[in-house]
């Protein structure tokens, strides 16, 4: 993960700073070939803060090269664990004594580090996390983490910033409804359940399937978990919990944001060491705009049309329309032949990135959680921003249909969900590269 340290050297000696880096795409190009999906980075973050459950060291296979887990991996440490990387298995030694604080400087950069609280409350007691402000996808509150874990004990004031929870005498099994299927907070009960005392009923839970190998994981380590992957999930709190090894379920919007690039330049993409089934609704949406999709268990594949049609889609919980493969999705829809209707309802500010599509030539208005895309016959490249991870994924893709050249900036925030993008699009024909900012000026 040395390549993530700010400033660094390359393979060919020269400093670089990849937080001031930019891709540079000339687009035209029929996507073609094969790519293979590597773990889940929704899974991969939250288990490795449930390895915080159980002293002792824990084996991780399939575990992605990208920012995010980096910065998962700073948090761990200043938690007091140590974390080694060697290629896609990630090892982790977790002390007895922890130290239970996520510092707001590791917050701010990754807000996932909340879910470090259920852990650490299950542990000793006691946790110090900075509350996590809003981002460029809206407000973000995590009240409903807050709620639920107030009712198995815990009790929190917010000083100078900093949350301090505290449950002395340990957490309690409880019932606990969430108003919404908070993905975040379905992880941090079950994280906080599974060392408590008594048992733990969570309705209305979240039904990722990353919630589901969270707790595959959680089991591993002697976890009592029933209805994972439902909307009733029931813990039955147990004494100690043991370290683990565990190889991650596939990445599904890494294979669904391939699939797009294959889409958008009328291609032919194969996915593959994927679930189909997890795509289910996003592969849909692909067939109704004009692409033809194959399918077997662990694969699928993508011929795109030569102009995709218009599609309406409203993004919703699994397994509904997945708001992570909406900004991809409207790239697709900007060069259709008709307008389509997408409706976000899970962040209340998802379409702050259309503005720079606009830029590219797209027809797109927004209004609150409603966007229409009136389809445009082409898209020209021009100088973008990626405003955060999946954005600047699908600001990428668009390039790939657009005449000339594209430069999109702050490629950061693309760093932190996709390893190698740039590699990955070039071994299937792109023409893109990466450079230090202003490189080309
Ligand atoms: N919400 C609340 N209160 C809460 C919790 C959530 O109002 O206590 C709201 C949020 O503000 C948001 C909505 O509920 O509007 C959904 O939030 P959720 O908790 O389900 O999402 P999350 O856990 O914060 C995870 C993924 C996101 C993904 C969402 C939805 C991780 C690290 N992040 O976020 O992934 O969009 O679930 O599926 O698992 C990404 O990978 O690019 C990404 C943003």
């Amino acid at each position: 993960m040395g390549r993530f340290e700010p400033v660094g050297r390359n393979e060919r000696g020269q400093t670089y700073n990849w937080q001031m880096e930019e891709i540079v795409v000339t687009g035209g190009r029929q996507l073609k070939g094969s790519v293979a999906v590597l773990g889940a980075k929704n899974a991969v973050l939250k288990q490795m803060v449930a390895m915080l459950l159980a002293p002792g060291t824990h084996l991780l296979h399939n575990v992605p090269g990208i920012l995010d887990v980096a910065l998962m991996g700073r948090v761990l440490e200043h938690i007091g664990a140590t974390c080694s990387f060697d290629g896609h298995a990630l090892t982790v030694e977790v002390p007895d004594q922890l130290r239970p604080e996520a510092p707001l400087d590791l917050v701010r950069q990754m807000r996932a580090s909340i879910v470090v609280l259920g852990p650490l409350l299950a542990r000793g007691g006691v946790a110090r996390v900075a509350l996590p402000g809003g981002d460029d996808l809206g407000a973000r509150p995590i009240d409903m983490h807050i709620d639920g874990l107030r009712k198995m004990g815990a009790q929190f004031e917010l000083e100078h910033g900093m949350l301090i929870a505290g449950a002395p005498g340990g957490l309690v099994g409880t019932e606990i409804g969430l108003e919404f299927p908070s993905v975040g907070a379905t992880e941090n009960l079950l994280l906080g359940a599974v060392l408590a005392n008594g048992e733990t009923t969570v309705h209305n839970a979240a039904r990722e399937p990353e919630i589901e190998d969270l707790a595959v994981f959680l089991v591993k380590m002697g976890a009592r978990i029933q209805g994972a992957g439902t909307s009733t999930i029931t813990v039955e709190g147990v004494e100690a919990l043991q370290p683990t090894t565990h190889e991650f379920l596939a990445d599904r919007l890494e294979a669904g944001t391939y699939a797009v690039a294959g889409a958008i330049t009328g291609g032919e993409v194969r996915i593959e060491r994927c679930i189909p089934d997890h795509l289910r609704m996003e592969l849909r949406k692909l067939t109704d705009s004009g692409c033809i999709i194959e399918r077997g268990d662990d694969w699928f594949s993508v011929i795109g049309p030569d102009r995709p049609g218009p599609v309406d889609f409203a993004t919703l919980p699994f397994p509904g329309f997945h708001t992570d493969m909406q900004p991809q999705m409207v790239a697709l829809l900007s060069v259709s032949s008709g307008t389509s209707v997408i409706t976000e309802n899970i962040y209340d500010a998802r379409f702050r990135y259309a503005g720079e599509l606009m830029r590219m030539g797209a027809d797109i208005t927004t209004e609150w959680q409603h966007a229409v895309i009136r389809g445009v016959e082409k898209l020209s490249g021009c100088p973008v921003i990626a405003p955060d991870i999946r954005a600047g994924a699908s600001l990428v893709l668009a390039a790939l249909r657009a005449e000339g050249e594209t430069v999109v900036g702050d490629v950061h925030h693309i760093d932190r969900g996709y390893e190698d993008f740039v590699g990955r699009l070039q071994s299937l024909g792109a023409q893109l590269e990466r450079r230090q900012a202003g490189a080309g000026t």
